[in-house]
Order: structure tokens, then sequence, then C-alpha cells
């Protein structure tokens, strides 16, 4: 496995594109099989994940091509309507899949979705939703085969605005007969973004980004264009790296909207921010003060796909804060390894205690998950001397290009290729060498 080798105390300075969210492009790509041709989606970023979600689109009948950030689905024949366990187990939101497969064919069979270890990750209310709308389940061992011969619009309500569940349910639901309501639907800017999306291949669907979506169904979807939104977690990882490591950067495609409740506690930590239509700018010259509680929730409040890094960056500040993490249950993977580094943080169940020390030192440490792995990296970025970082494999499924555009501010980070690759790399070289 590939580690990181960073070495901290470098302060970042000059400007970083944001590429496309990855969030926002998982949900748009299993819509594409809504459509009985071809999508053409923009600002598609290059990860891991996207990858694994090409895959399912091939298993199941796609033709799939890729030109830089563009990829293309041309979903005309959809000839597979099973998602093996082996793509299944590659990423969560492969339960996406669920309602768009639904949406096309009327069935679809999955086994139950992998992603990142945050506790435990239900999707009964994938499920309750997809029920309304007149879809039936089977379980068959690790299973879950679901059947609807035609879809029935109906009132929706959500015991919680789960972002996937109201993606599921919207997926399915531009297919039923009727119209169908999603009540305390999810509000979050991806949420708008694939509304976006099945707007432009025709489909008939309102009130993204309020708690209440309206879908009118039945309405056949044709090829189109689509450019996914900048990922907002992305550019909160890029704002509390500067915040920790201090400097000044430019965030071309930035949408501070988005993102306001991090730039909001890095603002009170000191940090300056500005933003246009077209970049944010973030300046930080000391360590961060400590700041009120955060506390994260489901859009508009604090992402929880920001806490460990936020977290990170008022760590080898000089304050003390309080998080207290009310989405997942096992969203601390990070602590263990900032704890190395010299940080003071003590966590009680849901909430961590932050006590700021600018004198961390640099560890080895490991990536649990995404959003923690990158934690890691802030953290790396502002202490003193060298740290490695292994378990990029998780790393790479949210981020395009980290270690190229760190280094183009001006960190020293370096990506260390396993011994393992190494090896099948010279083999191939000796391979061509020899002719072969
Ligand atoms: C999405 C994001 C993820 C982010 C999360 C919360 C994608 C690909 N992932 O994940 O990065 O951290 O939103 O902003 O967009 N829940 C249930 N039953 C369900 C579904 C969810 O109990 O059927 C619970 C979850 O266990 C969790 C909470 O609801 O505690 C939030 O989950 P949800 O909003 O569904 O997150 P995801 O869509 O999985």
């Amino acid at each position: 496995m590939d580690s990181y080798l960073v070495n901290g105390k470098n302060p970042l300075n000059g400007s970083v594109s944001i590429h496309g969210a990855k969030n926002s492009v998982l949900p748009i790509l299993a819509g594409t099989i809504l459509v009985k041709g071809k999508s053409v989606i923009r600002n598609c970023p290059n990860l891991s994940d996207v990858f694994a979600t090409a895959r399912i689109l091939e298993h199941l009948g796609c033709v799939v091509s890729w030109e830089d950030s563009v990829m293309t689905v041309d979903a005309t024949d959809i000839t597979e309507t099973k998602i093996p366990e082996s793509l299944m187990q590659e990423m969560r939101s492969s339960v996406l899949f669920l309602g768009a497969l639904i949406a096309r064919t009327g069935e679809a069979t999955i086994s139950c979705p992998g992603g990142c270890e945050l506790g435990p990750r239900p999707i009964d209310l994938h499920v309750k939703s997809l029920k309304r709308l007149g879809v039936t389940f089977e379980e068959d061992g690790d299973n879950i085969r679901c059947k609807a011969r035609q879809m029935y619009g109906r009132k929706i309500m959500l015991d919680f605005p789960s972002v996937g569940a109201t993606e599921n349910a919207m997926l399915a639901a531009c297919s039923a007969k009727g119209n169908t309501i999603i009540c305390n639907a999810a509000r979050e800017p991806e949420i708008v973004d694939l509304q976006g999306f099945l707007r432009s291949m025709g489909a008939k669907v309102w009130g993204a980004g309020s708690n209440t979506i309206l879908i009118e169904g039945g309405h056949l979807l044709h090829a189109g264009e689509y450019s996914v939104m900048p990922d907002r977690i992305v550019t909160a990882t890029y704002m509390s790296a500067v915040a920790a490591a201090t400097g000044e950067v430019e965030l071309i495609g930035g949408d501070l909207q988005t993102i306001a409740p991090v730039a909001a506690t890095l603002i009170e930590a000191g940090c300056q921010i500005q933003s246009d239509r077209k970049k944010i700018c973030i300046e930080s010259k000391f360590p961060l003060k400590g700041v009120r509680p955060i506390y994260t929730a489901p859009y508009p409040g604090f992402p929880t796909d920001a806490q460990p890094i936020v977290m990170s960056a008022l760590a080898c500040g000089v304050g003390s804060t309080v998080f207290i993490e009310s989405i997942f249950t096992n969203r601390y993977s990070q602590v263990d390894s900032l704890r190395r580094m010299g940080a003071a943080i003590q966590v009680d169940g849901k909430k961590a205690h932050v006590n700021g020390n600018p004198f961390l030192k640099g560890a080895q440490l490991e990536a649990y998950d995404l959003r923690g792995g990158a934690a890691l990296i802030v953290a790396a970025l502002s202490a003193e001397g060298e740290s490695e970082i292994t378990g990029l494999q998780f790393i790479d499924r949210g981020y395009e290009k980290l270690e190229e555009n760190l280094q183009f501010l001006g960190a020293d980070i370096k990506r260390i290729k396993s011994e393992a690759e190494v090896n099948a790399l010279f083999d191939l070289d000796v391979v061509k060498a020899l002719g072969g």
C-alpha cells in the first residue's frame, strides 16, 4: 500500500482548483441509467469511488467512456439488474442503484453496501421510502431483491433527512405513476445538484434544497449534459489545511455558501476569508483560537464530513473547542493518530474535547476512513518534522491530485509507492526491456 511522507511547517500559498463533488457525482451517475441514451457528465472527478461506480454501470450494460473530467454513459441497453457483492462492497453509495435500477427495469438485486466504517449505517429509510412507492423487498441471504411492476407516486415522510434515502426516493419517483412528495427531505447542495441533473434530462422535480421535494413521475428522460458542482468538503479540506499550516490560498471554483458553517468556524478561530462567485480566498497567520462548540447536523448545519478535518486544524491551534458528533457513531477515527502527534483530545461518547497544541510532532499515522485520513494530512502539514500516513486507499476515494495540489501550494508531501507496486513496475520495465 502507498503512503504519504509529509514534512510540516511550510506555509501554503497560491491557488488551487476545486474538483467536482464526489457526493454529487455518485447519485448522478446512478441516475444516468434512467436515461435511455447518452448522459455527458462534466466536471467528473477522477476518484476511486467514481471508477467503482463506472464498473457498476458497465456491469449493468452501460457503455462508459471517460476523457479528462468528462464521463459519458450510454445507458441505451441495460442488460443486468443484479449488482454482485464484489462491486457493492467497494462503496456505500452503490445503494443508490436500487432506486435507479427499479425505476429503469422494475427490479434490482444488491448485497449490503460497503463504504467507510462510520458506525452502523442501516438502509431502513431507503427501504421504507421505496416501499411507499410500491416496491417489494425480499431478503435472500446477504442479498436484497426488490421488484415493482409499477410504482405509484405517494407522500414519503422520512424519519430523518437522510441524504442517500432522499436521493434514492428521487431517482425511483421519476418513473412512478403520479406525483411523489418527499417530506423531511435532506437539504444538502448535492441533492440540489441531483435535481439539476434530473431536470437537464427531462425529469420534473422541484423543491430540492428545501425540506419538501415534489416529483411528477412518468416522464421519459432524454440524453443530455450536466456539469457537477464543486466539492464542498474538498474546499473545506484545503481551507483547514491553510488554517493549520498558515498562508494565503485561492480556491478556484469554491462556493462559500455551501460550506458556510466551516467558514464561520475558521473566521471565529482567526482566519480571514473572502469570496466572490468564482473563488474563495483564505488567509491564516497565527495558530487558531478555540471556538464555540461545533455540533454536526444535517445541512445547513455543520457537515459531519468536515468535522475530522476542522478538528485537526483546531488541534494544532492554541485554544480549546468541544465537538459534538450527532450524525455518525464512529467518526473520531483520527483521534488516536492525532494524539500520537501530541494533540490533546479527549473523547467522551459523542463529544470530543480538543485543547490546541501548536507544537505537534510528526509521527506514524494511519487513515481508517476518507475524511479521517484527510484530517491526518491537515495535522501533518502543521506539525514539526516528518509524518508517514498509511491507509491512502481511503483518501483516494475523495481527493483528486491531492499531493500535487499541496506541493504546488508549497507543502512538502510525497507519495511513496508500496514495494509491491514498485516491484510490479520494475518487472514490467524488465519485460519491456527484454522486448516482451
Ligand atoms: C451521505 C454522504 C456522506 C455524509 C452523509 C451525511 C454520499 C455518498 N455520502 O451519506 O459523505 O457523511 O451523507 O451528510 O453522499 N441512516 C439510517 N437509516 C438509513 C439511512 C441513514 O439510520 O436508511 C442514518 C445513518 O446511519 C446516519 C444518518 O442517518 O447516522 C445520516 O446518514 P445519511 O444522510 O443517509 O448519509 P449517507 O447518504 O450514507
